[in-house]
């Protein structure tokens, strides 16, 4: 399968910084990767984003992402992004249940199936993201939310879960510089793709990613594991050199 390697951008950028990335990235894109390439950029970004990438030919093989959705299509939601809104800026992607929502804004597993919901509704590809926290590794629990969590979104989505995104990404790997060494990754990956293979008989077009303090130096050896079918980057997305090394390491 294609591996997709997807930047999250988190709330970091500016018009400025933003064309100095984005440039970069043309600049390093001399051909077009084998691998699948998004950026899910800040919603106040994604015009302009669309924008550099409609005047740079290099960047046409970069899809747009936003970073959230509402799990209501419409109305009194002061503040929200409906997810046909992202549809209208030309998003193919859209995070949801990142482990920052879930902790800082008390999103929930169903919250999240639901927002997954939204976002398939509209045309809109969820990259969903579940994983455990440090304390729940460490009571060997790991595997037992990473289930839960991936149930809630199975059973809100029925057989249009194979369209989803799946992303593992451990709590205490983002943005610690720890990463899940790759047989820590691929036991949980192994885990998530027989969940998804008893859910459909399409799991496997359901793309895995991994993510937490994935970099230019340990991409490869994460990537090379048999249920790693990409990476959500975060800190190494905003640097153009460490992203294009990870899209280097994800060609097949
Ligand atoms: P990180 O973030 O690569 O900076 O650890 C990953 C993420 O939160 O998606």
């Amino acid at each position: 399968m294609k591996k997709l390697i997807a930047g999250n951008w988190k709330m970091n950028g500016s018009l400025a910084a933003n064309e100095v990335l984005l440039t970069e990235l043309a600049q390093g894109l001399t051909s077009q990767p084998s691998c699948d390439v998004a950026v899910c950029v800040p919603a106040p970004y994604l015009a302009q984003v669309q924008a550099l990438k409609a005047a740079q030919a290099a960047l046409s093989c970069v899809e747009v992402g936003a970073q959230d959705v509402s799990a209501h299509a419409s109305g009194a939601y002061t503040g929200e992004l409906g997810a046909g809104m992202l549809k209208d800026l030309g998003c193919c992607y859209v995070i949801v249940g990142h482990s920052e929502r879930r902790q800082y804004h008390g999103e929930t597993d169903l919250l999240v199936a639901e927002k997954a919901k939204a976002a398939l509704a509209a045309g809109v590809t969820p990259i969903v993201c579940i994983g455990e926290t440090l304390t729940e590794r460490e009571a060997g629990r790991t595997e037992e939310v990473v289930k839960r969590q991936l149930a809630a979104v199975i059973h809100g989505n029925g057989h249009c879960i194979s369209e989803i995104v799946l992303a593992y990404e451990p709590v205490w790997a983002i943005g610690t510089g720890k990463t899940a060494s790759p047989e820590e990754a691929q036991a949980v990956h192994a885990v998530l793709r027989a969940q998804l293979k008893a859910a459909t008989d399409q799991s496997a077009r359901v793309k895995i990613l991994y993510g937490g303090s994935m970099n230019a130096v340990n991409a490869a050896s994460l990537l090379a594991q048999p249920d790693i079918d990409g990476g959500l980057i975060g800190g190494a997305s905003l640097k153009a050199q460490d992203f294009l090394k990870i899209i280097a390491a994800a060609q097949v």
